[in-house]
């Protein structure tokens, strides 16, 4: 099979492309030739070598976990009616041209979605889901989106809207603010200017009931200033290099709710439901993955490159 390895941690010319003899599936195991990998960004982190105590990888390594495709193997136990079907799974390792597969952790992707939407949402469109479930976004509410042009950052504004929530989302640059309102977002701000916060406080109308903070740092600790005593705040993603710290002190003290990246590490129930929901809501419309660009596989290294330097709107791609 083709696929692509990191042999030692740096930037994006550590990723190889490399053959290696095809994957067999074990009992209960099946093969999937897989259409599309997705990427996120703490990919590009972990081949960097950050993060290790969080995402403990050997060397050498095959990146990736999201994919769709087809079943085109099964292994001892697994039903017949499952060979041919076009699935999304979670795996080890999958930017590859194939991958081997738990029965169980298949989802089917329904008629109607293409394989690349399927792929978006695979990571995504869960921890998109998990995160509006966990921080019970609510009518009415004022929610407060960081990083919201990215690959989930594009779920949560519509998910988030499609609550009734009012959504103001933070993004880079013109074409990402025209994209998030576009896709509902109430208002949108561009963090590079220096009076970014008050204008989000303005949009929020005082305060946050919910943040929702996929980028950590600088913008992160802004956002605790924003969020509404009695609010949520959800701290899980660190593109900036560092998850916001709000310490417990303080969000006692103010009586915010706090959520972290342990938080969205659901278990195989939740992760086969909200995947499930992701599908469906997008072959119902309800939901649109924005797929920024699709590279092959052999130009894993270029995709890593487009995410790194933040170029594209949405959800980076591996064709495989
Ligand atoms: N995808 C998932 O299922 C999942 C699960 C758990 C946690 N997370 C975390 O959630 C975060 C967002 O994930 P994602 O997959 O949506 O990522 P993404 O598509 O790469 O989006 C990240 C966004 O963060 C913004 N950003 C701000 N500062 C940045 C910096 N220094 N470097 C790069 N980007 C920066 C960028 O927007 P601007 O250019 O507009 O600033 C970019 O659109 C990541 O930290 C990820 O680890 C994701």
């Amino acid at each position: 099979m083709r696929a692509v390895q990191v042999h030692e941690f740096g930037g994006p010319e550590v990723l190889v492309p490399v053959e290696l003899p095809d994957p067999l599936p074990g009992p209960d195991e099946v093969l999937i030739e897989v259409a599309y990998a997705d990427t996120i960004f703490v990919e590009t982190q972990v081949r960097s070598g950050w993060g290790r105590g969080y995402f403990p990888v050997t060397l050498p390594y095959i990146p990736g976990g999201g994919v769709s495709g087809t079943v085109t193997a099964l292994g001892p136990g697994v039903a017949g009616g499952w060979l041919g079907r076009r699935v999304t799974s979670f795996v080890q390792g999958s930017y590859a041209s194939h991958v081997v597969s738990a029965a169980s952790a298949l989802t089917i992707v329904p008629d109607g979605l293409n394989m690349s939407s399927a792929a978006a949402l695979v990571h995504d469109g869960v921890t998109a889901a998990g995160l509006l479930e966990l921080t019970k976004v609510a009518e009415g509410e004022n929610v407060l989106i960081l990083g919201a042009s990215g690959g989930m950052g594009t779920l949560l504004v519509q998910l988030a809207r499609a609550r009734g929530a009012r959504v103001v989302a933070v993004a880079r640059g013109d074409q990402k603010l025209a994209l998030v309102r576009e896709l509902g977002a109430h208002a949108a701000i561009d963090p590079t200017t220096s009076d970014w916060p008050e204008r989000a406080r303005e949009a929020l109308g005082g305060g946050a009931d919910v943040v929702l903070d996929g980028v950590g740092g600088r913008l992160g600790t802004a956002a605790i200033a924003l969020t509404a005593n009695g609010g949520r705040f959800s701290a899980h993603g660190a593109p900036s290099g560092e998850f916001t710290a709000l310490g417990p002190a303080e969000a006692d003290h103010r009586g915010i709710k706090l959520f972290g990246i342990t938080d969205v590490q659901f278990g195989a129930a939740d992760l086969r439901r909200l995947r499930s929901y992701a599908l469906e809501e997008a072959v119902a419309g309800r939901q649109r993955p924005v797929v920024g660009e699709v590279f092959p596989l052999e130009r894993a290294a270029d995709a890593h490159e487009a995410v790194e330097s933040r170029r594209l709107v949405g959800k980076v791609l591996l064709e495989c």
